[in-house]
């Protein structure tokens, strides 16, 4: 039976200790099959690669236990990120569905090897990359540090990240009606250093999404915390799929008011 995208959203976490157990050729032609499918609000194409790390040598810090990765490439495009956040964890979503578990790395690789390992074009990106195997019992003594170190097991409050009608009205999750489990997965979304930069305006029937940035950035400069955007349009949309809230995705900026950090990225209307 097809699980719910809550449900898969709530159990995921980060796999960083694998448990030795080779990765089934049949689950990497399905989590293959699955990328290449999964399409994204804005209509961008991503290239999918597969990587063995006994023929090509690649490891990464903190993951253990491992033998293939997956990664992700694209033309360098206005809302590459977004789409890429999105594309890339309806894949990981995927992949928890059928028990393989993985780690969205940005930052802990040896960029330069894989991206080689991709033949990445000058026009291109490669925004991030995930180990893919079977979850060990227990996890490394890395893995226990680095999620003590972003707190990867704290997400923030409802209040403090969902607004009704304007960012000077939070909203609880008891008055949040309708979106309230669509509102719930994006809280529990992963993110870079676990920032949760989703914001998200409530006007009715439509949920404004915004990007509150960790740092000022100018217009057109890669941003990866789009790319958790990403990941929170893909856990909203999904899940209000689920729910039969058929919701029409939309970029045009409402214009509230709000601080210099925040951003409009998107917004669902049913
Ligand atoms: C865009 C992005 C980039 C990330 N980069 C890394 C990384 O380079 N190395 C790593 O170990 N974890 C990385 N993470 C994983 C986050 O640290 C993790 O999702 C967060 O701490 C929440 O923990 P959880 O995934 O177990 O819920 C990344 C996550 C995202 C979404």
């Amino acid at each position: 039976m097809k699980m719910k995208a809550i449900d898969l959203i709530k159990e995921r976490r980060s796999v960083r200790t694998f448990s030795g157990k080779p990765l089934s050729k049949e689950d990497a032609a399905r989590i293959l099959a699955f990328a290449e499918e999964a399409a994204n609000p804005y209509g961008l194409h991503i290239d999918w690669v597969l990587l063995d790390t006994k023929a090509t040598g690649l490891r990464t810090p903190v993951i253990a236990g491992e033998d293939t990765y997956i990664a992700g490439k694209m033309k360098r495009t206005p809302h590459a990120e977004e789409a890429f956040g999105y594309s890339f964890e309806k894949t990981v979503l995927f992949a928890q569905s059928i028990g393989v578990g993985t780690t969205w790395i940005a930052g802990t690789m040896d960029r330069d090897s894989f991206e080689k390992a991709v033949f990445l074009a000058t026009d291109e990106v490669m925004p991030c990359i995930s180990p893919l195997g079977y979850p060990s019992d227990k996890m490394s003594v890395k893995e226990t540090i680095m999620r003590k170190g972003v707190k990867a097991d704290r997400r923030r409050d409802f209040q403090e990240l969902f607004f009704d009608g304007s960012f000077d009205s939070p909203l609880s999750a008891d008055t949040s009606g309708k979106w309230k489990n669509a509102l719930e997965a994006v809280r529990l979304a992963p993110s870079a250093v676990n920032k949760q930069p989703w914001r998200a305006v409530i006007c009715g029937d439509t949920v404004h999404f915004y990007e509150k940035r960790s740092k000022s950035r100018n217009e057109g400069e890669w941003d990866i915390q789009k790319i958790d955007m990403g990941i929170a349009l893909c856990h909203f949309e999904s899940v209000c799929a689920d729910e039969g809230l058929t919701v029409k995705f939309r970029t045009e900026d409402p214009g509230f008011a709000a601080d210099d950090y925040t951003v409009y990225i998107a917004s669902y209307s049913l």
